[in-house]
């Protein structure tokens, strides 16, 4: 069967951008660059974008546009045994998803609240830890399913399965909502937050260079997480969206425009939050390093209350509740089936199973995984899994995609291609970023979160959880990996084969 084709190619970079921005740009950017240094954290961003995020991305969308496969097959293409990276890195996203959707779920419920007013007239931390998660004492405690967040959850995979049924012809047309319709709210909860009094405290705590701060190291290992995290990298994503890009598209441009929308996507939110967060620490009269704060913290306690100290009356609070809910869903929404999406395409490549019933039956399977996180112990497990997957799984994948690259395939091969079918054409430091830079860069990290992660458990839970939900899951990754690679392999090299034969020709 002939392979699907994106309609356009704005379907595509919109579909990059949908998975690069999500969570990550507003539940975690504005806090990591307040707490870098303001400003100056720029200028570690930007290093790390140009030294890792952006020649990374340059070689996901290049490998899978160059093999039109995703991720193990392009892999695999270099030499059987590396298909086993590309599984690695989808089998990662496998694990992120499934609680990336309960996330979306528990947005569900907020988004649906605000209507009802539940969340704005109980306490919003009693809302979150009483009615919405039921939480549970520990994660040794499972405690049955929480309602709410399981209708929540199973609703997000309902949407999920509808955008993704047709591929790239129906993700190509969703994602011009769910890309442009965050925009637009943002714009509305800057216009909001930058009116309020206290509002340009906040930015100022947001954006003052602190210049000093760029001695400290950890600095510039939160730079080079941010970025990785926030272009969707070593997750067998990009590779997967490429491969549905007719093999002479552009790809610098297109790498260069997901990055410059997907930061200012992050800026935004960053003014959005800050700007809110000031008029907060304004009007209770605490300063702001009480209320900054990111990740699940801020989305779903912080910036509610916040919300509810909002002048104008319900109506207000409601309005701009509903938006920022709208915002997190949307946001999120095209990160989540772009995890998804990533799993699909490495199965249909591999086993040549009908595309429609691969979809279903991932969605089905990564459904049930992630009743997990429904339950009233949820939380914990993913606030463990979370911390595994994305210091190990993630950065692992990166450094051997670009070991494999830099070291046995040869970047400057792929560095040709990119500028045979590139309007703007990368120099030769392309292949040093990928030989050297970004392996050692992303070693040190991968060390240093080591270390950290063995000197001291991770979030104080016993060492049996950091087991299961830590360093077994890795493990057990590691094998499912091994299983899948081994298995039926002869198609991809197949593929390849006859791929490279028409090149010669
Ligand atoms: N890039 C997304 C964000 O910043 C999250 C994400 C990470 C999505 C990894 C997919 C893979 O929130």
């Amino acid at each position: 069967m002939e392979r699907q084709q994106w309609g356009n190619r704005g379907a595509f970079v919109l579909a990059a951008i949908g998975s690069a921005a999500g969570l990550g740009n507003i539940w975690r950017f504005p806090y990591i660059v307040y707490q870098n240094g303001g400003g100056a954290f720029l200028i570690p961003y930007f290093i790390a974008i140009l030294t890792a995020g952006l020649p990374l991305l340059i070689l996901e969308f290049s490998m899978g546009q160059k093999n039109q496969l995703g991720a193990p097959g392009a892999m695999a293409s270099v030499k059987k045994k590396f298909g086993k990276i590309g599984w690695w890195t989808v089998l990662s996203a496998f694990i992120i998803v499934t609680y990336y959707a309960v996330i979306m779920g528990w947005s569900i419920v907020y988004l649906v609240d605000s209507f009802t007013g539940t969340w704005i007239d109980t306490g919003v931390q009693e809302y979150f830890y009483e009615n919405v998660l039921q939480l549970s004492s520990g994660p040794g405690d499972l405690g049955g399913f929480s309602i709410p967040v399981l209708l929540g959850v199973i609703l997000t995979w309902i949407l999920i399965y509808f955008i993704l049924r047709k591929g790239t012809e129906s993700v190509g047309k969703v994602v011009w909502f769910t890309v442009l319709a965050p925009i637009g709210l943002l714009v509305v909860l800057i216009v909001r937050a930058v009116t309020l009094p206290g509002a340009m405290s906040g930015l100022n705590y947001f954006l003052q260079p602190d210049f000093s701060r760029l001695l400290d190291y950890h600095v510039w290992i939160d730079a080079y997480s941010q970025v990785f995290f926030t272009l969707s990298l070593g997750m067998g994503i990009m590779f997967a969206y490429a491969s549905y890009q007719p093999k002479d598209s552009d790809i610098t441009n297109n790498a260069l425009i997901t990055v410059l929308a997907n930061t200012s996507i992050s800026f935004m939110s960053g003014i959005a939050v800050f700007g809110t967060l000031g008029y907060m620490s304004v009007t209770q009269g605490v300063p702001i390093s009480e209320v900054a704060t990111s990740g699940i913290g801020l989305a779903f306690e912080v910036f509610p209350t916040a919300i509810k100290l909002l002048p104008g009356g319900p109506a207000v609070v409601t309005t701009i509740g509903v938006i920022f809910f709208l915002t997190l869903l949307t946001l999120g929404i095209d990160s989540a089936f772009s995890l998804v999406e990533s799993n699909i395409t490495a199965f249909v490549d591999k086993f040549k199973w009908d595309k429609r019933k691969v979809t279903l039956w991932v969605i089905v399977v990564l459904g049930i995984v992630s009743l997990l996180f429904t339950t009233k112990g949820g939380l914990y497990w993913l606030d463990i899994i979370d911390h595994y997957i994305n210091n190990y799984g993630l950065v692992l994948g990166g450094i051997l995609e670009a070991i494999v690259i830099g070291w046995y395939y040869y970047p400057e091969k792929l560095r040709s291609y990119v500028n045979s079918v590139s309007e703007y054409r990368i120099g030769k430091w392309w292949n040093t970023m990928i030989k050297y830079i970004v392996p050692i860069i992303l070693t040190i990290f991968l060390i240093y979160n080591f270390i950290g992660d063995i000197t001291k458990p991770y979030g104080d839970y016993a060492l049996r959880y950091q087991w299961l939900g830590g360093w077994g899951m890795l493990i057990a990754l590691l094998i499912v990996v091994t299983l899948l690679n081994k298995i039926g392999n002869r198609n991809i090299i197949e593929v390849t084969n006859t791929d490279q034969a028409l090149e010669e020709n």
